[in-house]
């Protein structure tokens, strides 16, 4: 898919922008704090209704505006659509699909997409293990409509499931009414570990080839999907998932809340059979996660048959020059439309002799 046309009020450092970009690569360049990074941000922002950097929307506005405004047109293989988000300070965001006001903000998810290269990627293997959840999330909801259904049923029935549990424990609520909500957390939490970890062992093999063409051949990488429960291969996940509610009911009534389920798994990445979180140098992180991010890249374009948009936000002075390049070739041998950005082209731009060039300044972006 490509992005034909970006439309930006408010947004950041910018007051009003409006970009029309090529089928394959753009390149952003300028200065410190010009406005590079909030172009992407924006562009990820249309993604998955949520900023790469933060959690607050509000932050996205720009400072003395109470509002504002971002519109994406894209081509993809079977359509084209347009998607529009307004965030007035202190609302709910408003998403807008082909101009049809959508009311749930997941529909925004599989309309445009794309996989970004950043700075920040370093806290998928370092940060939180709601990070790694978050990411298996937005992957998997792209590829498959009925894994976002399961989500929204899943988040759904948890939280009355907590709700519930603390009106039993507080005796408002009678413990046999918890049964049907765990009826309907088992349903559609199985699905939800099934799909996770039938995608996470392609993600492991594509990412294992990856990690391994950029340390040639040196070390093994591999992605595996950790939960709680304990399946053994003929087993019925929904079964288990069930025995395991029934078992630890007594601590979840204490805690007034659900100790077990795929909202506490986890992914773990190991380089040569250790954990990459605990043992691994800053620079086999940094290539664990562009295999990560390579291989998401790649599975999306084999389940849609559509390469997703790149974004490499300052990739040249995260990566050192041979995993750059590495990354440079891939988008050259492949149909993507990528957006690179960098205070300094030396070395960029011959690798893509017919990119378009924005040069940013201050929030104003000029066309060369
Ligand atoms: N809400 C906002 N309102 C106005 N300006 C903002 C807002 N948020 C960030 N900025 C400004 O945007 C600029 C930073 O933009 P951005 O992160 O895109 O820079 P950059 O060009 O990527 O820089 P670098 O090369 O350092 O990564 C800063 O000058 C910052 O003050
Ligand atoms: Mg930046």
């Amino acid at each position: 898919m490509f992005l034909k046309e970006i439309t930006f009020r408010n947004f950041r450092n910018y007051d009003s922008l409006n970009l029309q970009f090529s089928e394959k690569i753009s390149l952003v360049t300028g200065e410190n704090a010009q406005g590079k990074t909030n172009i992407l941000e924006g562009i990820y922002f249309l993604s998955t209704a949520k900023s790469h950097r933060t959690n607050r929307d509000d932050e996205l506005i720009q400072q003395g505006k109470h509002w504002f405004y971002i519109k994406g047109r894209i081509q993809s293989r079977l359509s084209s659509n347009s998607v529009e988000i307004t965030n007035t300070c202190g609302e709910k965001k408003r998403i807008r699909i082909n101009g049809k006001t959508q009311d749930k903000i997941s529909s925004i998810i599989g309309k445009i997409n794309v996989v970004m290269f950043s700075p920040e990627d370093l806290s998928l293997v370092k940060g939180a293990p709601s990070e790694r959840r978050r990411f298996l999330d937005i992957l998997i909801s792209r590829i498959s409509p009925s894994y976002l259904y399961a989500l929204q049923e899943y988040n759904s029935s948890l939280r009355q499931r907590n709700e519930l549990l603390k009106n039993i424990r507080d005796k408002k609520a009678k413990a046999d009414s918890l049964e049907s909500w765990d009826i309907l957390l088992a349903k559609s939490g199985s699905e939800i570990i099934k799909q996770r970890l039938a995608v996470v062992s392609e993600l492991s093999e594509i990412a294992r080839e990856k990690h391994s063409q950029l340390t040639s051949d040196q070390e093994d990488f591999h992605i595996e999907y950790q939960t709680q429960f304990d399946f053994n291969s003929d087993s019925r996940i929904e079964d288990i998932y069930r025995e395991n509610l029934d078992s630890s009911i007594d601590s979840d009534l204490r805690r007034g809340s659900t100790s077990t389920g795929p909202h506490r798994d986890d992914l773990m990445f190991s380089v040569d059979c250790v954990d990459a979180r605990r043992y691994c140098s800053q620079g086999q992180q940094r290539t664990s996660v562009l295999s990560l991010k390579m291989a998401d890249l790649e599975l999306m374009a084999r389940k849609l048959n559509d390469y997703p948009i790149v974004l490499l936000d300052d990739v040249t002075s995260e990566l050192d020059e041979n995993r750059a390049s590495f990354l440079f070739d891939l988008l050259n041998q492949t149909p993507v439309q990528a957006f690179l950005t960098a205070t300094n082209l030396e070395g960029i731009s011959s690798k893509f002799p017919n990119s378009q060039l924005f040069a940013v300044e201050n929030g104003v972006v000029k066309k060369r």
